[in-house]
Formats: structure tokens, sequence, C-alpha cells
């Protein structure tokens, strides 16, 4: 089912008069006709969504982030500071000094979101530039998000839609640039949809589930313009966008730390669009972990792959979402609610994925080692994990210096790849701890042939193939070995590793991934993915001028440029999340 979101644009009132009225909690004329498509005549004020920022307040910005979980309605006891580290220093004063309006030295005009463009000193930047302006979609006059890809060469599918995953790098290139009015108006837009009944079959979906994506149909005879979204229920395989909720919250978040206006997270609407994500996730259930349970294909991995259980770019994309719902949220009586819900279920998470998900060399090796089926409080190998399940190639991958969190942890089950969102997302949401956070880049760096080898980066590594990849993937032809999401390597994730080489003090490592990635990217088309073991081969069926590789690099470049943009999209160490993680040998081998 498709859900229509009609906007009667010019004179279309007549239309309207053999349908039902009624009037939602936000103040909008919600109209359902006959055929059961939903039609929506919205009453908000779209002038007011191309206002520049208006009273950016550099002290209000300062201390936007500064709520931590000492505030918080628990009664928490404060944290000893911490050890000394240099780790978050420089980006904790990156976070102070950070100018909201200041746009990168490498921009194009503020034309109106036109195509018109200026002398650029870095031809691959204009041209990036110019792809991403003329991915824009416009509603009603106002730019609302970019379309996938701009690639008329192939068959359509969904790649002419605005994808709420795809957007966030447009969005943050945007936002780096000093021009938020896109983004205000994505997120305003996705929330209206959000706010329709969503239906697949006969089944209901939560109130607080995000579309995966949407586009609009323009009828020239009628004159209007009409919002059609897709939660899942046309996707192929009718996957479930877990993510996109998920990615809604850090997005506002990223709009209200770099412009400094608090008021649109404050608006009653987006508060109560977080609150109905929240519910869904945080809602009480049969779970004897703090982690989400998917589906599978629920993310970026939109296909069978077995990603279902516990993966974790869910895992953290949580994390780091509940993280920024607790500064975003007003701390009035429903909000309070949350706030404490969402204390606790950071305090659990961060506890199960450092001590559970973490893998590094002493890990592994007590894993090698570990006895079955053991009962009771006392079990060391408390998930029931065969040792026999441990695969080859992860005895030669794993460095001596070096760790990354796992795909997947679920009873009697171990999902050793590697996942590249996931990790940069750890890292950002400081989910993984300083040493995590190091770990992971030392193994990015020793790991360099595998993981980046000629572009930047496997998806998730290594490849599934044979027998496991029928069991696994169903015998998807377009998820054949070192293909597409399986050990395919996505230009996109350039923009994640940047963020994550600055945040740990590393950016030589994102330059050389970006050097690999500007010797090719442009030259080819600005493909969605590349194949082979080493990304050498433009992707079966990539396609070109994909919105996200193009958005990624220019975010990319921008960090490295200026690395206080980091601020928007990162979160500072919490201390109070600080609580000891186990030690390996004491709690997995003693
Ligand atoms: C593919 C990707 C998905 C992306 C979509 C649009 O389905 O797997 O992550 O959102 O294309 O680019």
């Amino acid at each position: 089912m498709w859900v229509y979101l009609e906007l009667a644009r010019m004179s279309t009132l007549s239309r309207l008069s053999n349908l039902s009225t009624d009037v939602s909690q936000n103040g909008c004329i919600k109209t359902v006709d006959s055929s059961s498509n939903v039609v929506e005549l919205e009453d908000f004020d779209f002038s007011k969504l191309s206002d520049r920022p208006q009273n950016l307040n550099l002290e209000r910005q300062r201390s936007f982030d500064e709520r931590s979980l000492t505030e918080m309605p628990m009664g928490l006891s404060p944290h000893p500071p911490s050890r000394a580290e240099n780790f978050n220093r420089a980006f904790d004063n990156l976070d102070s000094v950070f100018s909201p309006v200041k746009r990168s030295g490498y921009t194009t005009p503020l034309s109106q979101y036109g195509f018109g463009m200026s002398c650029e000193p870095n031809p691959m930047i204009a041209e990036a530039w110019e792809n991403l302006r003329r991915s824009l979609v416009y509603f009603r006059g106002q730019p609302v998000g970019t379309i996938a890809a701009f690639d008329n060469s192939d068959e359509k599918l969904n790649y002419d839609q605005v994808f709420v995953r795809d957007f966030v790098p447009s969005a943050l290139a945007f936002l780096m640039n000093g021009e938020p009015e896109i983004v205000k108006n994505f997120i305003l837009k996705t929330l209206r949809l959000q706010s329709w009944e969503k239906k697949i079959d006969r089944f209901q979906l939560g109130e607080g589930v995000m579309p995966a994506s949407f586009k609009v149909l323009h009828d020239p005879a009628r004159n209007t313009e009409t919002l059609i979204a897709d939660f899942g229920e046309s996707a192929i395989g009718r996957v479930a966008p877990v993510d996109s909720g998920f990615w809604w919250i850090i997005l506002l978040r990223a709009y209200t730390k770099s412009t400094g206006d608090t008021s649109l997270a404050e608006r009653p609407e987006c508060q109560r669009g977080m609150r109905l994500i929240l519910s869904l996730c945080l809602s009480e259930g049969f779970d004897t972990f703090p982690t989400l349970l998917c589906a599978d294909g629920c993310c970026m991995i939109d296909r069978r792959m077995g990603v279902y259980g516990y993966p974790i770019e869910i895992q953290t994309l949580f994390f780091m979402a509940l993280r920024c719902a607790m500064v975003l949220l007003k701390h009035d009586a429903q909000g309070k609610e949350f706030l404490e819900r969402i204390v606790k279920r950071l305090h659990a998470l961060s506890y199960h994925m450092r001590s559970y998900f973490w893998l590094d060399m002493k890990q592994l090796n007590d894993i090698y080692r570990f006895k079955t089926e053991e009962y009771s409080h006392t079990a060391v190998n408390k998930f029931n994990v065969m040792p026999d399940s441990l695969p080859e190639w992860i005895f030669d991958f794993m460095p001596m210096l070096g760790g990354y969190f796992i795909g997947n942890v679920g009873p009697s089950k171990m999902d050793f790849r590697w996942f590249c969102l996931g990790n940069c997302i750890a890292i950002l949401s400081s989910l993984a701890t300083h040493e995590q956070a190091t770990a992971i880049m030392d193994l990015i760096e020793s790991r360099w042939e595998e993981l980046v080898g000629d572009m930047p980066l496997k998806v998730c590594y290594p490849a599934i193939e044979s027998h496991e990849w029928r069991i696994v993937t169903g015998c998807d032809p377009k998820n054949t070995r070192w293909s597409y999401h399986n050990g395919g390597s996505w230009p996109v994730l350039l923009w994640l590793l940047t963020a994550a080489c600055i945040k740990t003090g590393r950016p030589q490592i994102a330059r050389r991934a970006i050097e690999l990635v500007e010797s090719r990217l442009s030259k080819d088309g600005w493909p969605e993915y590349y194949d082979g073991k080493h990304g050498r081969y433009i992707g079966k069926q990539a396609r070109k001028y994909q919105t996200w590789s193009i958005a990624g690099y220019l975010v990319a470049k921008m960090m490295i440029e200026d690395p206080s943009h980091l601020g928007m999209i990162a979160l500072e160490e919490d201390k109070h999340l600080k609580q000891p993680v186990l030690k390996r040998s004491a709690s997995w081998t003693t």
C-alpha cells in the first residue's frame, strides 16, 4: 500500500467534497477518501521554511550539548573525573569554537538551490556540488530532499525517491555549507509522513515508524503535488526501515547544533515525533538484552544478508539516537518520562555492547577456548557460542593490535563480520570507549588492503560465498560475493570514516582514503558501489551519479578542511556512561 499525502496546491478544494475530514493533533486537516488513499491539507506556513537561520545564538549553541546523564532525573551519583586523556580534548575544543554560519571555502554561491557555480579551485568539488544540486527534490517550490540517484540509464526502481538514510550526507553537506533550510524542510516533511496511518496488507505499523523513502508526484493537469511515502510496504522484500527514525533524530540534532536554532526541535510536533520513535524501541517486551531485535535488511543493508537479530548498525544508531534525544527532549512531564527510560537503556546498552560485541585478540582467544553448555549465573560463555562456529578467516584477520565491534550477538550466535557503518557510528557516538575507538582505527590501518583496497570502503568484510551465500542470502544474485552489500565497496562510507578519523585524532587515514576516491570516483561517474575483493570494479548493478556517493565526498572534504564541522555529527564521551567494562579475563574466562 502506498500512502498518499495530497497537497492541494492551488484550487483543489472542490475535489475534497466527498472526503471526510478530521483535525489531527498538530492542527492540520487530515482527510481520508473512500479509495483508502490518504489525503492531507497542510496548514503550516511554508513561507517560514525559507527563512535564513535567525538569531543564531552562540551562547545557546555552546550549551546545547552540555546536558549529560548528570542532569537526568535518575539521581545518578557523580562519576569521578576520568583519566587524563588527550583523546577528546581536541574534539571538546572544536565543539566550543564551532561557528554556525561559517561556510567551507569551496562552496557554491548561495543561489537559492540554483545550479550556478562560482570559480572553484577544485574541479571535482565543483562537479560534486553541481551534481548534488541537480538531485534536489522540490515540493511546493521548496527543496525537501535529494533523490537517491540521478541515473537515467537504468531502470529507476526506487532510486528516484528521497531516502531518509541517503539524505543524511546531503543534509550534512548543506549544513556545512550554511544552507540549513532544506534540512529543516526535510525534517518537517518526513515528520508529516510519520503521522499517517501505515499498513501492510491488513497489518498496521507502529505510529512512530518513519518512511524509508518518499517522492513527489506532479500532476500538471490538476496543478497538484502529491507525496508518496514508502514505509517498507513497497520496498523489495518488504523490509522495515528501522534506521530511518534514528537518522531523523540524529539529523535534528545536527541541524540544531549547526544552526543554534533550537526552536525547530522544541516545536511540539518535533517533540512528539521523537517520542513516537522512542516509544517503538523503548517499549517493554520479552527482551533479555538491551539491544534492539530486528528483522533482516532493516538498515543500509536492505536485503536479506543475515543481519537480523541484533545487527551492529542498528544498535549503534539506536545508541546515538538515544543520546541525541537526550539533548533534544524537553524536560516537561512527557519528556521527563522518556528521559528516565533513555538513561536506563543507555547504561544497559553501552555495557552490553562494550562487553559482548567487542572483539580483539584477547577476546578471540578466549572464545576459541570457550566451554559450552554452561548453565546459571556463573556461566562464562553466556550466549553458549560454539568455538567451532568461529570462521577460519577471523584468525588471520585479527591483528595483534586492534579490534572492532562484531556484526551481531545473540543466542549461540556471533557474526564476526566487520561492518563499517556500525563501527564508525560507535566511534562518533562514543559508544566505543577511547581504547576501543583507537583499536578500531588500528584495525583499519593494519587491514587497509582488505577494508579499503582500491576504493573506500567495504560495507562489510568478508563476503559470504558458496553454500553460505545460498543459505544466508537466499541465493540473491545482487549480493554475490564481493558485490553490493556482500563485501562491496561503498564510497558513501568515506564521510563516516573521515569523521571517525578526525574524532580519534587520525586524519591522515582519512586523507589516504580521500586520495583514492579522488583518483576515480568522478571519472567513473560517481557510482553507488564497487565490486571485487579490492573494490576495483564499478559495481555490477551500481547506479551512476548516486547522490550519497557525491555528498559523502563533499562532507569528507569539508570536514577534513574544517574539523570543527565534526561537532554536528559526533558526541563527546559521556563520563557517566563510563562504567567499567568487564575485563575480558575476569568476565569471560574465569
Ligand atoms: C540501496 C541501498 C540502500 C539505499 C538505497 C537508495 O537499496 O542498499 O541502503 O538507501 O539503495 O540509495
